[in-house]
């Protein structure tokens, strides 16, 4: 189980840039928020869920059943993932295999949310993330950054969406890419998924799906993208302000 008192002194000791950390459900827009801020601020942008679905990826391949711990707790830990930045988003190798598009179809997508819901995988991934992020000078995105993975984060947003609107634009999103030959799922399958989703990722016995005490919830169920962008760099400059020169009392 990750402990998140084990975290608060860690991770922040000895960085000299900071952390931003943005959590939230599936299709609240974490991503494109993520790469939009890291371009903004010049940060590295992590895509903490690409690592699960790489994992998830190879469970797959080696046929492995998704509710049991122990043996993907052994795949893990023979396994290497790597998350490479890039303008829009990262680039993700599985023992050094180009996996970046395989790891976004369905079939990964729905074993990823089963196989993050394990306490021991969880930790060895928190522990992969906590390095990676270790220096600050990141966008870290995911479902419990601001409150496990970095919890001392100079910044943490909480970007929330109606499921209804997050499925329709999930819908919209998919629709220019299905062809002829890939039956595309309608717009009710993708509600219903993603309600599963919520479900799993909020209701996990280890580090459930919340926002963190100190996050900034931004609810962008009537707000335009731009919108979005703009309140996020505005939350982001704000508290980097504070940090940089905190009030008296603070110090
Ligand atoms: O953000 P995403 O849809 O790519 O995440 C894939 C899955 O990984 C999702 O079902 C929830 C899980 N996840 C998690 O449990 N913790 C994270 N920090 C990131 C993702």
């Amino acid at each position: 189980m990750t402990d998140p008192n084990s975290a608060a002194a860690a991770p922040t000791l000895h960085r000299t840039r900071p952390i931003i950390a943005i959590d939230g459900p599936a299709g609240a827009g974490k991503s494109t928020l993520a790469a939009h801020l890291a371009r903004r601020f010049g940060f590295l942008n992590l895509e903490t869920g690409a690592m699960y679905r790489a994992l998830a990826l190879k469970a797959i391949e080696r046929d492995l059943a998704f509710d049991e711990e122990a043996p993907l707790l052994a795949l893990a830990q023979h396994t290497t993932i790597t998350l490479e930045p890039q303008r829009e988003g990262n680039r993700v190798l599985l023992d050094h295999f180009d996996v970046s598009r395989r790891i976004r179809d369905p079939d990964v997508t729905a074993a990823a949310s089963r196989v993050s819901v394990h306490p021991g995988l969880r930790a060895w991934m928190v522990d992969q993330q906590r390095a990676l992020g270790a220096a600050g000078g990141v966008v870290m995105e995911g479902r419990d950054i601001g409150t496990c993975v970095f919890p001392g984060a100079e910044v943490k947003i909480f970007l929330d969406a109606a499921p209804e609107v997050r499925g329709s634009r999930r819908y919209r999103q998919i629709q220019p890419n299905s062809t002829a030959n890939t039956a595309a799922p309608t717009e009710q399958t993708i509600l219903d998924d993603l309600r599963e989703r919520d479900r799993r990722d909020r209701e996990r016995k280890d580090s459930p799906l919340r926002p963190a005490a100190d996050a900034v919830v931004l609810d962008s169920t009537s707000m335009t993208l731009d919108e979005v962008l703009d309140q996020a760099e505005t939350i982001v400059r704000t508290h980097l302000a504070t940090v940089r020169n905190p009030s008296p009392s603070a110090t």
